[in-house]
């Protein structure tokens, strides 16, 4: 019998700069935790959607998608299609998003949005929502609505100093908008080993966050660019790759530290 008094844990997939694997990482975490048996909603509100062409969800297939269920038009059942991963859903993007800030910028409740959308409850053990880059009312929606924020962080020269005034709006958040927002931690994305600025970033980024970064960093793999274009993961693209074995890593990890945090 499913318990429908528990919820998910909402996890929001967040860092103000583009192309740091936010997309990548949501697509991916998703799908190995989904693998391995538990019940995953990916949760796009990136108005470009590659979450959701990356998951094969075509332009045609997607209706109202998350733009229907932020502006209440829709249910979060209803906006849920499945995708090819068992156990993985998706609320997938739709590109009326672009014009949330103006659409929705006056309401009363407008960083409240997705959160509200969630109150029905969600038959899933984690939702993970696909910001996209920028700290405009879609990120704030993400940060409100979730329980906690992943950040992905790209090993390279400027990295730490993005961060910080992604910390200071995280900080901002938890102070008014939602006191309860934690900090999942911090990924280290498109590492290579062979640069040394990369192993110097990964390097002084571990030593000033400390344990909050993630052991496992996903390693510069070919094979994690080319998955999406076939609308699957890299861990049904191509198992053996280093970057779906890095995937299977970080989700382990990743549930490693939920039991040690309950503990
Ligand atoms: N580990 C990786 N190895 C190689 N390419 C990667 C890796 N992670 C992400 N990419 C590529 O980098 C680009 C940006 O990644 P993406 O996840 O879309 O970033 P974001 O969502 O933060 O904008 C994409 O083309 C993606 O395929
Ligand atoms: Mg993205």
């Amino acid at each position: 019998m499913p318990d429908k008094t528990k919820r998910p844990r909402i996890i929001a997939i967040a860092n103000q700069k583009g192309g740091v694997g936010k997309t990548t990482t949501a697509i991916n975490l998703a799908s190995a935790l989904a693998v391995g048996g538990l019940k995953v909603l990916l949760a796009d509100i990136d108005p470009q959607g590659n979450a959701s062409t990356g998951l094969g969800i075509g332009p045609e297939a997607r209706k109202g998608g998350s733009y229907a269920l932020l502006a209440g038009e829709t249910s979060l059942s209803d906006a849920t299609l499945p995708t090819t991963v068992e156990n993985l859903t998706i609320i997938p993007s739709v590109p009326d998003l672009i014009g949330a800030d103006l659409e929705f910028g006056q309401q009363e409740r407008r960083e409240f949005l997705l959160r509200d959308a969630f109150i029905q409850g969600c038959p899933a053990d984690y939702v993970f929502i696909d910001c996209p880059p920028g700290l405009g009312l879609l990120t704030l929606n993400g940060l409100v609505a979730a329980d906690a924020v992943l950040v992905p962080l790209q090993a390279e020269f400027f990295a730490l100093e993005g961060i910080s005034q992604l910390m200071r709006t995280i900080d901002m958040v938890k102070q008014s908008l939602n006191p309860t927002l934690n900090m999942e931690g911090i990924v280290l994305t498109m590492t290579d080993k062979r640069n040394n600025l990369s192993e110097q970033v990964s390097a002084d980024v571990r030593g000033y966050f400390r344990h909050q970064v993630f052991e496992t960093a996903i390693p510069r793999n070919i094979r994690i660019t080319e998955a999406p274009s076939h609308g699957i993961p890299v861990l049904l693209y191509d198992f053996r790759s280093t970057g779906a074995q890095a995937y299977l890593a970080l989700a382990a990890e990743f549930l490693r530290r939920a039991k040690t945090r309950k503990a």
